[in-house]
């Protein structure tokens, strides 16, 4: 599979909506997309970072298809060092199992260390988020640390576990 990264584009937002599921929507969007909402979404993302703001938001391409998103922000404080940048991603249910986010992954540090945004990249997961920290070690990511979540709680009602990952961007 030929996999790419792209700046997102206010014509991504119909494949990023047919990308999303459950998953998608209870680890990155928090409640169901609609089209006009995630072009609005690219549009304020284009207006912050004429405001300066650093986070950078990437479609991904799997044959020639948007197929998911991936991002950076070295604004994201929650749990992290100083000089940290946080990655995010999310990839449709049909690819799912082939490497795309393991790729997207790599493709991202890759943008961050060309364009010296920051020397360690980290991504947080969600302790139940198994495939989620697959994605981080098998992008050669390392566990730094656990945190736990006070403002969120398992449906055991215990507090929420994250897993954080690092990798040095030298
Ligand atoms: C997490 C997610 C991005 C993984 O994407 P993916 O393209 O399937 O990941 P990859 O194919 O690169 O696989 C990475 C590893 O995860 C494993 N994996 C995939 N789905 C899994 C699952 N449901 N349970 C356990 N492991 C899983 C893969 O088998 C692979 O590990 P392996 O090679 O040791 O078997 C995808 O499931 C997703 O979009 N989930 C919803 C959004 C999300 O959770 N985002 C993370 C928040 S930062």
């Amino acid at each position: 599979m030929q996999i790419s990264i792209e700046p997102l584009r206010l014509e991504d937002a119909a494949a990023l909506v047919d990308a999303e599921d459950d998953a998608t929507i209870r680890c990155l969007s928090e409640e169901k997309s609609t089209v006009a909402g995630t072009a609005e979404y690219i549009s304020q993302l284009v207006r912050d970072a004429e405001q300066s703001r650093a986070k950078r938001a990437f479609g991904i391409w799997a044959d020639g298809r948007c197929v998911g998103t991936v991002d950076f922000d070295p604004e994201v404080t929650d749990g992290l060092d100083t000089g940290d940048v946080n990655i995010a991603y999310g990839v449709a249910p049909w690819v799912r199992g082939h490497g795309v986010a393991v790729r997207a992954v790599e493709l991202i540090c890759a943008v961050i260390q060309e364009r010296g945004v920051g020397h360690r990249a980290v991504i947080r997961t969600d302790s139940r988020n198994t495939a989620s920290s697959r994605v981080a070690e098998k992008a050669g990511f390392v566990h730094l640390r656990d945190l736990q979540v006070l403002a969120e709680t398992s449906e055991e009602g215990q507090p929420v576990v994250m897993h954080v990952f690092c990798r040095d961007l030298p």
